[in-house]
């Protein structure tokens, strides 16, 4: 069966204490799980460390990182490897986000490479795809997603991909309130696992988590999730309250 994520990206907020605080308070409000639930909590690089001691040996929770850098190491000031991450008990990757497109040019070719890093260091990576209005607009959006995928994944070979999740996030949803409707989110999810099939094979494509992410919150997520193809949630503005995202995770 595959796996089912609910995963945090808290962006660039919360302060050290604060973001322990909510780990905590994720941690408690949330035991017993399903197996094959996994909670990812992806905070500023800086937390990370130190979320690492309140997370360790709790087995349904793991560590993400919002971003890496696409070189193994060297003179890029600022930036953060696959490699440190792997170092301090980091699990996920978030790759790719159209935060990280938009506001810091990354095009495909930069995702591709950050992908190898994560793969070359055992990161599972969450390779986040997604159209803007206009494209949707145009009726391109399923063209649009499947060059993303083309363009960042197909020069991998499924095995380097094991443990590949995938988070559809249409741009016009983030943050603004107005999330995918469940039809919206489940006809591109089917499209990309379709994607990954022909290109792939069935087995891989079943066994791929798809997230989405957008304006997910307690009182849509019920319905998103229970989608054939929808495996959980890339939650954003919803991560950083406790109760929010408990009962995010909780609707399953
Ligand atoms: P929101 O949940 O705030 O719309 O953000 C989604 C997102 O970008 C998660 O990566």
């Amino acid at each position: 069966m595959r796996k089912k994520i609910v995963a945090g990206n808290w962006k660039m907020n919360k302060q050290m204490e604060e973001g322990l605080k909510l780990t905590f308070a994720i941690k408690e409000t949330n035991k017993n799980f399903p197996e094959e639930l996994e909670v990812v909590l992806a905070p500023p690089f800086i937390h990370l460390y130190a979320m690492e001691e309140l997370l360790k040996n709790q087995p349904n929770f793991f560590l993400g990182a919002q971003n890496c850098h696409e070189e193994e190491s060297g003179a890029y000031t600022g930036e953060v490897s696959a490699a440190m991450l792997a170092s301090v008990g980091v699990d996920y990757v978030i790759i790719g986000h159209s935060e990280r497109r938009h506001y810091f040019n990354e095009t495909d070719t930069h995702v591709a490479n950050k992908l190898q890093q994560a793969i070359a260091n055992d990161l599972n990576p969450i390779l986040c795809v997604g159209e803007h209005l206009a494209i949707r607009n145009d009726k391109k959006h399923f063209e649009y997603v499947q060059q993303q995928i083309e363009n960042t994944l197909f020069s991998f070979t499924a095995d380097l991909m094991q443990d590949l999740v995938i988070a559809y996030e249409p741009v016009w949803a983030i943050g603004t309130g107005h999330n995918a409707t469940p039809e919206q989110a489940q006809e591109m999810h089917q499209h990309i696992r379709q994607i990954l099939q022909d290109q792939y094979s069935k087995s891989f494509a079943n066994n791929l988590t798809i997230l989405y992410g957008g304006s997910c919150k307690p009182s849509n997520a019920p319905d998103l999730f229970q989608q054939p193809d929808i495996d959980g949630g890339l939650i954003g503005g919803a991560s950083l309250s406790a109760d929010d995202f408990s009962a995010i995770i909780q609707s399953f």
